[in-house]
């Protein structure tokens, strides 16, 4: 028998969608301690009228998974569930809330109306055992009138949710599946000639409309100055009946597509912004107010000046945030069917007649809801739903009830419906093709046409899964060389990984059968909300005062729409305020003969730094006054035991520092005496010393990228770079069943300066291959490594590699080897720090210090990197009792190819011979 919630139907009982006001009416809150009961399947045997007092709490908004009942689940694409809409499984876990309210004595008259803003995914609703009405659309507000059903003394609200129904064949976004009255519920009073829904219209130029059902009076704000994410001017509107006044925050903007052109009251609107998901590692989808505001905080602090709220309305607080403090928002339709793509579509509810009225009902519960919100400049049909009718409808009607904002989605691949052309993970070409207007024609010349005629932005690009992503600043070169090119919105502001058991955890910790691992942890933000360096690296690249030495002089850059610089201030590395007029907005200015260090400072904030290239590269001061050279310490062949001591060795592999030591002549120490390989480095016993060509895949690594076939790790790995076996006595490291690998020279010696160390590496056989980095590993006992402290000269604070290092800048840097590695929730390659010139190692036993001849790529780390390899979270890293320096000659690129283009061959470290010289001292 076909269960209510497999009935595709909209809301019933519910009614019509309205906007979101403040009013002077009454509210109360039922968000608090409810009573629970949980059911692993819809039969729960419980009575609506049962006030279950006996029964668990829970709280309201959450997550029932997230409390002990049933257990998260992630899927990305595929359903959990088989493909057979609108039914869904046997086991069909359900909760029943039940919470005494009474109506307030002071709300005489009018109607009482029950809100729900979020429950997943299906749920019905009693008062005192009568039945009130039923509703899906799990991130969408739905409201019932209770009026008839409240006695004025404790009345015994019932909610009945289940965690499928069909409304889950429309909600496959990649998430956990997580279910409950997870937002906020209320009871609102309506009182009689009220002022239930407005809708008003603020245009830049000044113009106001409010439209309401029943006559209201309003002033008219003076003087008002237009709204944008850069100055978000907001006038509060009064509103009145004799019955109720409401509030609402206007911002006074005008969205229009002009030609091929995205304007915001008629300048051109770059989205520079991020996709943004409900979720935080503890409690999910059910985010406080708190949390929403400092995300919003951070996005802004990071440059950020567009959210598309992926793949649903967000709560409508988080809006008035993004009204508030400046950020223009995609309104998502909480519409996804993307499973139904790999069944090549079939079935596919959008375009199914059938959905045609709960397609309709989600759109007009989303623009109804946020009309008002001045921070919302775009319609967004849904996401990843194939194409069809109902995406069709819906198109049509929310222009034809809004047609103040242009309608965006990007599986309308043809622009039949929609205002702005959109992609989603471009390659650089392809990107750069729709720039110039020369895309690949569609069949149908009249679309073709209309589709090269819109603006084009990228609704997701730079997959921020793992380290990564790398390759940002090309896309940012493309947008900025083409008006047509709107900006775009990096995939996604914050991993989704949950916290349990003091863990990250991510798809298969929960037991999934079907799952899709760390695919939902691929955000800018660390689930504790740390910014990770990709999030840094992003927010240096879409600074809106852009900072470029060009010879002597500095390139000023104000890529502001609306706001000059004057409030801007540049100054010298020496904190000398440089002579520099207000520049206009989206104009430059050429300060000739800059100091080589300059700073661009907004209230206290850096927005932008630039360092004169010969920063870059500066040679090595090596053995600085103040140190000992390192003869003084004991310098001894090592002894077999110490030789064989090989358990601390990278990947196992049998170190042989000391060979080559006689090979004489490739390594390249003009003059000093020769020596065998030291048994330690000043404070620290070194205990081996190895080739090193390999590094704990990244989840980018992992994969081959839109324009690849084989990823990075897959040709490391048939290369054998995981695998490298030492053969001494002919200095060389090659893999089991081939002939390639490299060949390695080390000699050391004794120089007035310090120790010396040259190494000279070799690829050997024919080899094309990209390499994750080249150079060598040290092993050096210490207690403690995460506490030794890391300094160095060179590109920081924060890692970087070629592809992604924007946000670092020449200098100085130093921190604790423990903080100086990212702890990204699945453990991988990170740390490095590039363009290094010299570094330290300071223990309590003494400090070592390193400098090179030439620039080097460091990274230090309290373990190994097969540890670093084989750990699947975090926590599983532990640190023994030695020190890994991975000094290499160049490194590759992260790129974003786990959902995007592979590292650019400009990110790709390839050199066919590689020659390290080191000095080694001590104090
Ligand atoms: C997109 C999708 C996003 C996310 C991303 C990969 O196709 O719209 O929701 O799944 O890929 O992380």
């Amino acid at each position: 028998m076909t269960a209510q919630f497999e009935i595709v139907e909209p809301p019933v009982g519910a009614l019509p969608p309205r906007a979101r006001l403040n009013s002077t009416a009454g509210v109360l809150s039922l968000d608090g301690t409810w009573q629970f009961a949980w059911s692993p399947t819809a039969e729960t045997g419980k009575d609506p009228a049962d006030p279950g007092r006996t029964w668990d709490t829970l709280p309201v908004p959450s997550h029932w998974q997230l409390h002990g009942y049933g257990s998260p689940a992630y899927t990305n694409v595929r359903f959990p569930f088989p493909i057979d809409p609108p039914y869904v499984p046997q086991d069909n876990p359900t909760g029943e809330y039940r919470r005494i309210v009474r109506r307030p004595a002071d709300w005489r008259g009018g109607r009482v109306l029950l809100r729900f803003d979020g429950v997943d995914s299906w749920f019905q609703v009693w008062v005192n055992g009568a039945p009130v009405g039923r509703a899906s659309g799990s991130r969408l507000t739905v409201e019932f009138d209770v009026t008839a059903h409240l006695t004025g003394g404790d009345d015994v609200l019932a909610v009945r949710v289940h965690q499928w129904s069909f409304g889950s064949y429309v909600e496959d976004q990649d998430q956990w599946w997580l279910s409950g009255i997870f937002r906020s519920v209320a009871l609102l009073h309506r009182p009689e000639g009220g002022i239930d829904d407005l809708y008003v219209v603020a245009g830049g130029d000044g113009s106001l409309s409010v439209t309401a059902p029943v006559p209201v009076r309003f002033t008219r704000p003076d003087d008002v100055q237009p709204w944008s994410a850069e100055k978000p001017a907001l006038y509060r509107l009064l509103v009145s009946t004799d019955a109720e006044t409401v509030s609402l925050d206007v911002g006074f903007r005008t969205v229009t597509v002009d030609g091929d052109r995205l304007l915001l009251n008629g300048k051109p609107l770059v989205f520079r912004g991020v996709n943004r998901h409900d979720i935080d590692a503890r409690t999910g989808r059910a985010v406080s107010r708190a949390r929403m505001e400092h995300d919003v905080a951070l996005m802004k602090e990071h440059n950020i000046n567009a959210v598309r709220t992926s793949h649903y309305p967000p709560d409508p607080y988080f809006l008035s945030l993004c009204d508030r403090y400046g950020l223009y928002v995609i309104d998502e339709c909480d519409i996804e069917t993307h499973g139904f793509g790999l069944v090549g579509w079939r079935g596919n509810p959008s375009d199914d007649p059938a959905w045609g009225p709960v397609y309709l009902d989600r759109m007009r519960r989303m623009v109804e809801r946020d009309k008002n919100a001045p921070s919302v400049v775009m319609w967004s049909l849904g996401n990843e739903a194939g194409w069809g009718r109902n995406l069709a409808t819906n198109a049509a009607w929310t222009s034809s009830r809004d047609a103040t904002r242009p309608i965006h989605y990007e599986a309308d691949e043809e622009c039949e419906s929609v205002s702005v052309y959109s992609r989603m993970y471009p390659t650089y070409d392809k990107l750069e093709a729709i720039g110039r207007g020369a895309e690949p024609a569609l069949a149908d010349p009249e679309r073709d046409r209309r589709r090269r005629g819109l603006p084009m932005i990228m609704c997701e690009y730079g997959h921020a899964m793992g380290n990564g992503p790398g390759g940002l600043a090309d896309y940012e070169a493309i947008i900025d060389a083409y008006p047509r090119l709107a900006g775009g919105f990096i995939w996604e502001w914050a991993d989704h990984a949950l916290l349990s058991d003091g863990s990250y955890r991510y798809g298969g910790d929960f037991g999934e059968l079907v799952h899709d691992g760390s695919f939902v942890v691929d955000g800018l933000l660390f689930p504790d909300r740390t910014p990770s360096p990709g999030l840094t690296e992003l927010a240096a690249i879409i600074t809106p005062v852009r900072l470029r030495f060009d010879g002597d002089d500095l390139l000023i850059e104000n890529r502001w729409s609306f706001t000059t610089t004057a409030e801007v201030v540049f100054a010298s590395a020496a904190g000398e305020v440089l002579d520099v007029p207000p520049i206009e907005p989206l104009t430059s200015y050429r300060l000739s003969d800059a100091p080589p260090s300059v700073t661009a400072t907004l209230g206290g904030k850096v927005l932008a730094r630039a360092q004169r290239p010969p920063a870059l590269g500066a040679p090595a001061r090596s053995g600085a006054s103040g140190r000992e050279r390192l003869g003084g310490v004991v310098i001894s062949q090592p002894s077999r035991e110490q030789h064989g001591d090989a358990g601390v060795d990278d990947a196992g592999r049998e170190p042989f520092g000391d060979a080559g030591i006689d090979a004489g002549g490739r390594g390249g120490a003009a003059a000093g005496r020769s020596i065998p390989r030291p048994d330690r480095l000043g404070p620290f016993p070194l205990a081996s010393v190895a080739l090193d060509a390999w590094r704990a895949p990244t989840e980018n690594d992992r994969f081959p990228g839109w324009d690849g076939k084989v990823s990075m790790e897959e040709q490391w790995r048939a290369a054998g770079l995981d695998r490298l076996i030492a053969a001494p006595a002919r200095g060389r490291y090659q893999p089991a069943g081939l002939d390639s690998g490299f060949e390695i020279d080390y000699r050391w010696s004794i120089r007035d300066d310090g120790l010396r160390l040259d190494v000279d590496i070799e690829r050997l056989g024919e080899w094309r291959l990209s390499l994750p980095r080249l150079g060598i590993a040290l092993a050096l006992r210490t207690p403690d490594p995460s506490s030794v402290v890391f300094s160095w000269l060179g590109l920081g604070p924060g890692e970087s590699y070629p592809d992604s290092r924007a946000g670092v800048w020449f200098g100085e840097h130093s921190m604790t080897v423990g903080e100086a590695q990212t702890p990204y929730v699945v453990p991988q390659e990170n740390g490095n720090r590039s363009e290094v010139s010299r570094m330290s190692l300071a223990a309590p036993a003494g400090t070592l210090h390193i400098a090179g001849d030439s620039p080097f790529d460091v990274a230090v780390r309290p373990w190994s990197t097969a540890a670093l390899e084989s750990a699947r979270h975090a926590d599983e890293l532990v640190e023994d009792d030695v020190l890994w320096v991975h000094l290499a000659a160049g490194v590759t690129g992260l790129g974003s190819a786990s959902c995007g283009p592979a590292v650019r061959p400009s990110g790709q470290y390839r050199a066919a011979r590689a020659q390290l010289g080191f000095v080694f001292t001590t104090s």
